[in-house]
């Protein structure tokens, strides 16, 4: 394809073996010792004491050139430069840029829909928009200051947007992140008030194949707050109800109460899609059951995860969108 790598190592130990086999040419300038020559396969003397740029290549001894023959650097610049203007006036393309993800992309930026999903975040390989499947069960997890409740946000905004005539409903044990998110058609606000909620939108989904539903969304907001509360079995209904109906669930699960709600999290089991944010190796077969590879969290900045759906896996970052009513 014409494609050129070039890469540099200051010592032949630490390229990657992986590597070693690929490299088809290697320019070896001075070395820090003995043993370094040894290892890149040249002999000691011919470089030792000898001045900067000095190299062996294929056996050869080499001189670099460095541009405009002079060895101060601004003059190098400045030579550059003037070869750079000369290429572009002879109509030379400037290289395409080498573009990465971005830390933060405000929700603005995606299509409302993607393939006709809402529309998510981006895609750490195609650097493509990707949308949310909320077709059933959708688990937002990842430790404490992931992007958990940004995610919720973006997730709920986006599905309303794109579905406009889904009726939404919040379920909150405590204090609630997301009770501004979007204008919900009922919302708990204390632990009691979602059991009676979780309780009425059970029975109205287990009577659904008598009585046809209105399309409603439901999201459970931190599932762990549920814990040893009474109305974690009517949550736990709630889910079973809904996977039974087909009805779009979107829960959040933090990776460390979560599981004490263990009647709700044994539901969201059940779940073929999610987002883990920040996440560890092992959150995959915990909660998706499909292993993940090798990650570690600091390789994922706040809002990037591993996006996970009917087995497939793509690393995205969640798009912003916008304030959240309250941070915690
Ligand atoms: N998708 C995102 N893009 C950029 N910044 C984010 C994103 N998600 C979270 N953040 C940053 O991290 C902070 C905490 O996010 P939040 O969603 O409240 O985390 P959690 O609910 O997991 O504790 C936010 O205030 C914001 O500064
Ligand atoms: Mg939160």
């Amino acid at each position: 394809m014409g494609i050129h790598i070039v890469l540099t190592a200051d010592r032949a130990g630490v390229i990657p073996t992986a590597f070693t086999a690929n490299i088809g040419t290697r320019i070896v300038l001075r070395l820090a010792g003995e043993s370094e020559y040894a290892a890149a396969g040249v002999d000691a003397d011919i470089l030792d004491h000898s001045a900067g740029g000095r190299a062996v290549v294929n056996g050869y001894e080499l001189q670099v050139a460095v541009p405009g023959g002079v060895a101060d650097l601004s003059a190098q610049s400045t030579r550059i430069e003037a070869l750079a203007v000369r290429l572009r006036e002879a109509g030379l393309p400037d290289a395409e840029p080498v573009e990465r993800l971005a830390g933060f992309i405000p929700s603005s930026d995606l299509p409302a829909t993607v393939a006709g999903r809402p529309g998510f975040g981006v895609d750490d390989e195609t650097l493509g928009p990707v949308g949310i499947p909320l077709d059933g069960l959708f688990v937002v997890t990842g430790p404490f200051g992931s992007g958990r409740s940004t995610a919720m946000t973006t997730a709920i905004r986006a599905f309303r947007v794109a579905h406009p005539e889904f009726a939404a409903y919040l379920l909150v044990a405590r204090k609630s992140a997301l009770a501004g998110a979007t204008a919900w058609t009922e919302a708990s606000t204390d632990a009691d008030d979602a059991e009676a909620l979780a309780s009425r939108l059970a029975t109205l989904l287990e009577q659904s194949s008598a009585m046809p539903l209105d399309p409603l969304i439901i999201v459970i907001e931190n599932i762990g707050d549920f814990e040893g509360l009474s109305a974690e079995s009517q949550v736990a209904r709630l889910l079973k109800a809904a996977r039974r109906a087909g009805v779009p669930v979107l829960a959040e699960a933090d990776t460390v109460t979560a599981p004490a709600a263990w009647q709700v999290y044994s539901e969201l089991k059940t779940a073929r899609a999610g987002i883990v944010l920040q996440p560890e190796e092992s959150d995959g077969l915990g909660l998706f059951r499909v292993p993940f590879p090798r990650v570690t969290r600091t390789d994922f900045p706040v809002g990037r995860g591993i996006l996970v759906d009917s087995g497939k896996l793509a690393r995205v970052q969640v798009a912003w969108s916008g304030p959240i009513a309250i941070d915690r």
